[in-house]
């Protein structure tokens, strides 16, 4: 079949990249039959091109020498698959300014560096895409952009690190924290420095994105808090198996009254709740607004394979949509305020160990009920002899509130541990508590 010679070069050639030139090489087909185009990756850039590597027919293809790629005015699009933050950043922005669209999978780069690059893409007028730095093969992205950009969303919710939630999907089975991480990384889903995954950074990183392009106003990393998975034990687990629910790191990102509040941590979800039901290193992104109510998202977050379908996905919507301008715009057209974090509402889960004697939990109670927050669930279990550990589920309550009735209870004489919460995810409720 006839088409027109579209040369592509990737920046990295590691689990991505080379999924990538699969991809490219095995739906070539199917690529020239639904576009009339032919990409072809002439060039890839990698640190070491004498290393093994997993898919290379052409190993010529392979230069250690960004210059081969940015000199070459014959090279259409980029791919930038390698990764970290500089050179990568200058990389990107020298490819752009020459007129190149880019497409990155990076989403430090982007949630850090997305002013400028996307004003350099502006400036030369062509695109730079994102798709893969979100959620693997999810096009959410091309959701919020393309099919969403008229609705007003005010929430989005999601488990947007698929190493976390495998890990989390495995020590629900009884796997512990060092052997699912292990598997993880074996099958291709960490970061270079895993440390990235679990601390949260990855899917701070995610969600600063998310909500930059779903509220259309610049969310930068910093405004973004986070907590990983490291201090998860099986204690939770067996908590919110108690109270009918599982433990997921969720991000979130909310607009209320025009600010903002977008952070990630590990929550006690609902099993009733479409976000429990994700596992191992599937994503899922739940979008909610005014005309949409709301749509879910899920699928592979991480891997190669998995990730090289939005990479390529959004280099056919390059070839698709040049020339038409909007979207070598920036998503943020407007500039709104962080909400205070104090003013952040959600339902919580805590745990605290006490002495089990008689008033105790009336003490308990009593500070709750003295910042108004009140009491859906609560479990009791013997730790000890004469110590007991209360597992409690409130209604929603601000986070300030909830914080001042825990350091209250840590001041009790009768507490033996400050207590921890962790949020519950339940926005459908749970029949017969009213949860929302
Ligand atoms: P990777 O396997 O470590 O591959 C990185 C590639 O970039 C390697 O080929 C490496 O060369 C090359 N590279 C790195 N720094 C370089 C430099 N300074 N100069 C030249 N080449 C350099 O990483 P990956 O898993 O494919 O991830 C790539 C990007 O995709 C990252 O931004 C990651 O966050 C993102 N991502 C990954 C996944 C996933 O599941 N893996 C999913 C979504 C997004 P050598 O091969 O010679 O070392
Ligand atoms: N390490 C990331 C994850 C890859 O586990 O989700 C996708 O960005």
């Amino acid at each position: 079949m006839s088409a027109i010679d579209v040369p592509v070069a990737l920046l990295g050639y590691g689990t991505v990249g080379s999924a990538v030139n699969r991809l490219l090489i095995e739906s070539e087909e199917e690529i020239v039959r639904a576009t009339g185009h032919r990409l072809r990756v002439v060039r890839a850039l990698v640190r070491d091109p004498g290393k093994e590597r997993e898919f290379l027919p052409d190993p010529s293809i392979l230069t250690s020498d960004f210059r081969a790629i940015a000199d070459d005015a014959s090279i259409a699009v980029v791919a930038e698959v390698m990764g970290g933050l500089e050179p990568t950043g200058e990389y990107v922005l020298e490819l752009l300014r020459s007129g190149r669209p880019v497409v990155s999978a990076n989403k430090q780069l982007i949630a850090r560096r997305g002013a400028e690059l996307f004003a350099a893409a502006s400036q030369a007028g062509v695109q730079l895409r994102f798709e893969a730095s979100v959620c693997g093969a999810i096009p959410v992205i091309k959701v919020l952009r393309e099919s969403l950009s008229f609705s007003r969303i005010h929430r989005v919710l999601g488990i947007v690190n698929g190493t976390t939630n495998f890990i989390l999907t495995e020590m629900e089975k009884g796997a512990s924290y060092a052997e699912a991480l292990a598997q993880a990384q074996r099958l291709g889903y960490a970061e270079a420095d895993p440390s990235e995954d679990v601390s949260g950074a990855d899917a701070a990183a995610k969600m600063a994105i998310l909500a930059t392009v779903a509220f259309g106003t610049r969310v930068s990393l910093e405004e973004v808090s986070y907590t990983g998975i490291e201090s998860i034990s099986a204690l939770h687990f067996a908590a919110a198996r108690e109270l009918d629910m599982t433990l997921r790191l969720v991000g979130s990102a909310t607009l209320i009254d025009g600010r903002y509040d977008v952070r990630v941590q590990p929550s006690l979800v609902d099993r009733h709740h479409p976000l429990a039901g994700v596992e191992g290193a599937f994503n899922a992104v739940m979008l909610q607004g005014d005309a949409i109510q709301e749509i879910t998202l899920e699928g592979p977050g991480a891997g190669g394979p998995e990730t090289a379908s939005a990479v390529v996905s959004d280099l056919i919507s390059i070839i698709g949509t040049t020339g038409t301008g909007f979207l070598q715009n920036d998503a943020c057209w407007r500039q709104l305020e962080p909400l205070p974090p104090g003013e952040v509402r959600s339902p919580f889960y805590f745990h605290v160990e006490v002495e089990d004697r008689p008033g105790v939990l009336a003490q308990v109670a009593a500070r709750l009920a003295g910042h108004q927050v009140s009491v859906a669930r609560l479990v009791q279990h013997e730790v000890a002899s004469g110590r007991a550990a209360l597992h409690v589920v409130v209604h929603e309550t601000s986070v300030a509130e909830l914080a001042a009735a825990l350091a209250e209870i840590a001041q009790l004489a009768e507490a033996r541990q400050a207590p921890t919460a962790l949020p519950v995810v339940s926005a459908r409720g749970v029949p017969g508590l009213g949860w929302t």
